[in-house]
């Protein structure tokens, strides 16, 4: 049995979408990150286990996985945080494919980013003068609101409709969404709002703020998908887009 006082009691999923998990004991550090625990596991317990990782001070979004029942950005989670008792469970990322332990099958996840029309469409060609966007104006504002996206598929892992109907575009592509919609620069609208209003698009969110709640970049996908709502609404009225 682990000594808690020095050592941590980890269990990593191994395996596919069908596996199991193993347990292994790690050296109890000051400041550690999960993603410290799981290098620890990799580096001098076992060479095979499969994870990702890159920038490692939260910037890249990679390292997202499962720690103790909750979707959390590892390299910037502190063991201190959420070990209870000295356990830790790291699993991969839920509602996506298993590739292989610790590291999913982010494809669909991006996927959707593409069905929500989630490119910048310019509107102007590289001759053209750029367009001066006011810091102040509410459209700007709106989008700034939800930008630092770093695609770590927290939210989406988090969200319950993902769960439940897969083809609902999730937190983080109707978010990005949400940002072009909002992009005086863009000429995307008429396909995107058609996009995010069919089935699987913002009308299929209930609002219960999972993705809010534990964004690492402290966005509101929520308040996003709300404004997809209320466009799209307004969209429908005025002929724009049919239902
Ligand atoms: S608020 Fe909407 S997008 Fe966010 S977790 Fe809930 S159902 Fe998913
Ligand atoms: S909205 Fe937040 S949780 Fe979702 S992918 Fe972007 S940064 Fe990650
Ligand atoms: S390793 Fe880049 S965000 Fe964690």
């Amino acid at each position: 049995m682990s000594d808690a006082r020095s050592e941590l009691t980890v269990s990593l999923w191994r395996g596919a979408q069908e596996g199991r998990y193993e347990t292994y004991n790690v050296p109890l550090r000051e400041n550690q990150t999960v993603l410290d625990v799981v290098t620890f596991v990799q580096r001098h317990l076992d060479a095979t286990l499969s994870y990702r990782f890159a920038c490692r001070v939260g910037v890249c979004g990679s390292c997202a996985m499962t720690v103790n029942g909750r979707p959390r950005w590892t390299c910037r989670t502190h063991v201190s945080s959420v070990a209870k008792a000295g356990r830790l469970e790291i699993g991969p990322l839920e509602n996506l494919p298993v590739i292989k332990d610790l590291v999913t099958d982010m494809r669909p996840f991006f996927e959707k980013w593409q069905q929500a029309k989630g490119a910048f469409v310019p509107s102007k060609t590289r001759h053209d003068a750029v367009d001066a966007i006011r810091p102040e104006s509410p459209a700007r504002v709106a989008a700034d609101a939800a930008i630092e996206c770093i695609n770590c598929g927290i939210c989406y892992a988090a969200c319950d409709t993902v769960r439940w109907n897969a083809d609902y575009l999730g937190p983080a592509a109707l978010n990005r969404a949400w940002t072009l919609v909002n992009d005086a620069r863009d000429a995307g609208n008429a396909t995107r709002l058609a996009a995010v209003a069919a089935a699987g698009g913002c009308h299929a969110c209930h609002s219960h703020q999972s993705c809010q709640e534990l964004c690492p970049q402290a966005l509101n996908p929520t308040a996003s998908i709300a404004g997809l709502k209320r466009r799209t609404a307004a969209a429908y009225l005025k002929g724009e887009i049919k239902a």
